[in-house]
């Protein structure tokens, strides 16, 4: 008998402060222990690196936030034999809207006409021609939070004055596009998994649900499942989502696109699995998730669909001949794929770093490193701020005492006498914006230490989308 080929030896890729996507809970019936392996941030590369080769990891499992991208792009490569999951060349969207952009462009995904510029001077002579409105967006920073660093700009006056206060770089230009809404779609193995409507508020363009916007399951259009898939299939991700605008002239545009996005414990679940089975080769069976099932969950209580983990479907078995075949055809068309491995690198940094490796005109002759680390978790997701690019928020986000009391009644291991301490050290204001922007101020506060700051945090990750 052929020898039993053995397991990959598996290993979570975690980074200090960072909301963690996966844990064993989601690799249920793995049957080896799941290594863990942490990067801290600032110069821990060569610590990094020696770990996963001492723990003889064969896959290291985990999204890298957009401000460690190039720094795991170089580690990647000095592990030649360890496969990211998902790889480099997957998260290349998750670094930055510029490298969406490039994404989209080099795999003809529709998307608004953008422009970017690495010369403020460039980007000003270019809108003093262009028509209005535009939109203006941060392309990377930190992270992405919730439609906070997206801009409509009326006229040129509008543009230069957003331009001249937010030092954005480069300078993401965008068409504006009027739309119906957006709708997110998340997708595993190639197959939607779950779709969205996210709707703006009455008179208003933001459709992100953090800006009260709100969100349905029902009646999500096949074109926007079918560019999703085609996103995922061109970025080879094993996991994935999109944010896709319908506009009122009827058309699709990709705005975002990543493995990195919020997502409930359910979804966590089925990718997990679809995970074993990709690395046992089989051996572990497939998660079955049917074909829109999100219209069907979708009914069921946020509050509870939260809580629910592991959901399984039997495939059906018809019992007599005129089957469903609308059921089967739809089977068909989004089968469950694996992701195949591919030599080389699609998206070197020595080509597509361009914002560590455009040197602007007037520092020709001196080099700067513009490499900034930080901690944050791509699509809408904690953010934090540099110290190098000015942000004056312009719309207040904020939770009410209310709204921060049911957030804390969820949290595991967090009673009153804690949610106490927390409000009382940083403010209502305080403690919403260290959610959103900065939850390493949460370690401020007496008694919350990493463990409860990790449940904080893991929970926030499910709150805020239903928020
Ligand atoms: N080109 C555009 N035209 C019209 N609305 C847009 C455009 N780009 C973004 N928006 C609106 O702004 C929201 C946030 O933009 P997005 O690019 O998704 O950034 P964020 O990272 O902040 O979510 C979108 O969900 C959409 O409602
Ligand atoms: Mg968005």
């Amino acid at each position: 008998m052929a020898k039993k080929k053995a397991l990959p030896k598996l290993g979570f890729l975690y980074l200090d402060h960072v909301l963690r996507f996966f844990d064993n809970s989601n690799f249920k019936g793995w049957p080896n222990k799941i290594e863990k392996v942490v990067y801290h941030w600032g110069n821990d590369k060569k610590r990094f690196i020696k770990e996963v080769k001492r723990k003889k990891i064969d896959v290291l499992i985990g999204n890298i936030p957009a401000t460690a991208y190039e720094t795991f792009r170089e580690i990647s490569r000095e592990l030649p034999e360890v496969r990211f999951v998902p790889s480099l060349d997957a998260q290349f969207a998750n670094k930055s809207k510029e490298n969406v952009t490039h994404f989209c462009e080099k795999h003809d995904l529709p998307i608004p006409k953008t422009d970017i510029f690495y010369e403020k001077d460039e980007a000003i002579a270019f809108l003093e021609k262009t028509t209005f409105p535009k939109i203006i967006k941060k392309s990377y920073g930190p992270s992405n939070y919730g439609g906070y660093f997206v801009h409509k700009v009326d006229d040129i006056t509008e543009a230069k004055a957003l331009l001249a206060q937010k030092k954005y770089y480069p300078v993401y230009v965008q068409e504006f596009v009027p739309m119906q809404a957006d709708i997110r779609v998340m997708v595993v193995g190639h197959r939607p998994m779950c779709a969205f409507w996210r709707r703006p508020p009455e008179g208003e363009w933001l459709t992100n649900t953090s800006q009260g916007g709100t969100m349905d399951y029902q009646n999500v259009p096949q074109e926007a499942l079918d560019i999703a898939v085609k996103a995922s299939v061109a970025a080879n991700a094993e996991y994935w989502a999109c944010d896709i605008a319908l506009g009122e002239d009827g058309k699709f545009r990709i705005l975002e696109c990543a493995t990195a996005f919020a997502a409930f414990p359910y979804i966590r679940d089925w990718i997990g699995q679809y995970l074993m089975s990709l690395f046992s080769e089989g051996k572990i069976k497939n998660p079955y998730i049917p074909a829109f099932n999100w219209e069907e969950l979708g009914k069921i209580r946020s509050s509870v669909l939260r809580t629910m983990r592991h959901i399984t479907f039997g495939e059906y078995t018809p019992s007599y001949d005129c089957a469903d075949s609308l059921e089967s055809m739809n089977r068909e068309m989004y089968p469950l794929l694996p992701v195949e491995l591919r030599l080389g690198e699609e998206w070197p940094s020595e080509i597509w770093n361009r914002q560590d490796n455009y040197v602007p005109r007037a520092l020709q002759s001196r080099v700067v490193d513009l490499h900034l680390e930080h901690e944050d978790v791509g699509l809408e997701d904690v953010e934090s701020e540099t110290g190098s690019i000015e942000i004056e928020p312009q719309r207040e986000l904020s939770l009410s005492q209310e709204q921060l009391f049911s957030f804390f009644a969820g949290v595991k291991g967090v009673g009153p006498k804690m949610r106490s301490a927390i409000l009382d050290t940083l403010g209502v204001k305080g403690t919403s914006e260290a959610l959103m922007k900065d939850p390493s101020k949460l370690l401020a506060v007496k008694n919350v230490k990493q463990k409860k700051y990790e449940a904080i945090m893991s929970h926030w990750d499910e709150f805020r989308v239903t928020l």
